[in-house]
């Protein structure tokens, strides 16, 4: 049977870690997959992971099934992560959280969600969208449509996202991104999440918020603006959180899928339904990195350390931002490239290409995303000359 099976290439994103280890280029640059780097090139363990590894080493006490909402304690914190502590929507149990296998494991808990509970309903995304958005609602065989968010100067199309969102058939489900747009890098202002929640309110739309990057782009509370004006006036809301580059435990799988309704009678409800779809695709969450979470939330002297550790990321990468365009001045495309210091997060949209990715991939062994979604993160001070010549080179 297995002659008829074709080979598929490998995942646009992923597919760049493997093309990476194998090139021999001393000088080669991964600006691929988004994981976070430091000045060395690394992708460290946090100081405040280390040391709740080191506690929860000393003091767990069973390997037991964790449940399929997972750890309670995993979802009390996070619930308070993303909606801020003082949040009316905690006051009323309005607000559950599901833990699920990354933020990827959540947006398919939403997806088989949608479908088996909603359905008929489509779900709208941007154009551009992280393309695994794509395989996920597809996968669970859920309509997809999108709405611009990019136009072809590759600037914010926010008119054109606002004019087609105002289109999209009554009841169906929005996918925002909440900060740190991937694969864009372009976020709404305050005033714009507040246009947005009008139409949203005025087409009785369902949004469902990822929630990736909390932390990367200007702040933890700050990244939350546009989660926390939905989350205090809409009744329904789904959000899916990540804590794969926040704390960095990308390997750990941590996320969860938080839904909002307008009581908790019904909001235990939609839970209850959430339980069932994790059950039918992995049962429980698997438990290292919810443990970490909590053990660092949960400790003042912790969680203080992290949040230092998650500005540390976070300042780094908006100075990369800024030195990137200044690497690009002696050639005479700061201005043409200026947007990169505009934007928020690890991506950077660049404008370049598939062809010009190619060439950087090809002949300076640089690779990219091809849709020219460059991860910001990857550069370090030494490699900036190199990868702004590079970029010379192809543009012009
Ligand atoms: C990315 O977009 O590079 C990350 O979210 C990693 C992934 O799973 O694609």
């Amino acid at each position: 049977m297995f002659e008829q099976i074709e080979r598929v290439p490998g995942d646009a994103i992923l597919g760049l870690i493997d093309a990476f280890k194998k090139d021999s280029n001393p000088q080669k640059v991964d600006l691929g997959v988004g994981v976070y780097r430091d000045e060395q090139g690394n992708t460290p363990i946090l100081r405040s992971v280390k040391e709740a590894e080191a506690r929860l080493l000393k003091n767990e006490t069973t390997k037991s099934y964790i449940g399929s909402h997972g750890d309670p304690r995993y979802g009390k914190a996070i619930l308070s992560l993303v909606l801020g502590e003082d949040s009316p929507v905690l006051a009323a149990n309005r607000a559950s959280a599901t833990q699920s296998p990354g933020g990827t494991g959540a947006l398919r808990l939403a997806a088989d969600f949608i479908k088996t509970q909603l359905p008929g309903k489509r779900i709208w995304v941007s154009d551009p969208t992280w393309p695994n958005h794509l395989g996920i609602f597809h996968a669970a065989d859920v309509e997809l449509h999108k709405y611009p968010y990019v136009d072809a100067d590759n600037r914010l199309d926010f008119d054109g996202m606002l004019a087609a969102l105002k289109e999209i058939p009554e009841g169906d489900v929005v996918l925002l991104h909440a900060c740190c747009h991937n694969p864009s890098g372009f976020d709404l202002t305050q005033a714009q999440w507040k246009q947005v929640l009008e139409v949203v309110k005025a087409r009785q739309l369902l949004p469902l918020i990822d929630f990736a990057y909390q932390g990367f782009g200007d702040g933890l509370d700050e990244d939350a603006y546009g989660v926390r004006l939905f989350a205090e006036n809409l009744d329904e809301l789904l959000i899916t959180s990540s804590c794969s580059k926040n704390f960095g435990i990308y390997r750990e799988r941590t996320g969860c899928l938080i839904a909002i309704a307008r009581d908790s009678e019904q909001m235990e409800n939609v839970r209850s339904q959430f339980a069932i779809v994790a059950r039918e695709n992995y049962s429980n969450p698997p438990a290292h990195g919810g443990s970490v979470v909590i053990e660092i939330l949960e400790s003042a002297e912790l969680a203080a350390q992290w949040r230092e550790e998650v500005a540390e990321m976070r300042n780094r990468i908006n100075g990369l931002r800024r030195d990137f365009v200044e690497a690009l001045k002696p050639h005479g495309l700061d201005e043409r490239f200026a947007f990169i210091a505009e934007q928020r997060g690890m991506f950077s949209y660049t404008g370049l290409s598939g062809e010009q990715v190619d060439r950087l991939r090809d002949e300076y062994s640089i690779y990219m995303v091809r849709s020219g979604r460059a991860n910001v993160a990857g550069l370090v001070s030494d490699n900036l000359p190199y990868v702004a010549r590079a970029i010379a080179d192809v543009v012009k």
